[in-house]
């Protein structure tokens, strides 16, 4: 069996910030090409500020770890400071991610990009 580090394992069992927000003004959703599975990104953006974030996903642990883990890092963050967020942070804040598993750390990374398209589309409109 792949280990899984302590990290890993608190987010998967205990995830931060899963569910949606209602006046979400950023949402994006992707898909994984590896396994097809999906994540949906609800962002709370104010003043360039992403103020709270919340995921739902039909993925595996590991992408619930990572959507967890990347939605701790990204709050209270500037979109671009956001952006700036790869996947390989967000694992590594988790103290590593199998090898296998690490096409799973994308979706919560897209998600996050998709969202702030999705943000600055509906702001560019306005
Ligand atoms: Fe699909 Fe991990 S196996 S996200």
């Amino acid at each position: 069996m792949e280990e899984y580090s302590n990290k890993v394992m608190d987010h998967f069992l205990n995830p931060r910030n899963m569910g949606e927000i209602k006046d979400a003004n950023g949402i994006g959703v992707v898909g994984n090409p590896v396994c097809g599975d999906i994540m949906k990104m609800y962002l709370k953006i104010e003043n360039n500020i992403i103020k709270d974030a919340k995921f739902k996903t039909f993925g595996c642990g590991a992408a619930i770890a990572t959507s967890s883990m990347a939605t701790e890092l990204i709050i209270g963050k500037a979109i671009e400071e956001a952006l700036e967020i790869t996947n390989r942070t967000v694992a590594e804040a988790l103290d590593g991610l199998p090898p296998i598993k690490m096409h799973c750390s994308n979706l919560a990374q897209q998600a996050v990009k998709a969202a702030i398209d999705d943000y600055k589309k509906k702001n560019e409109k306005k």
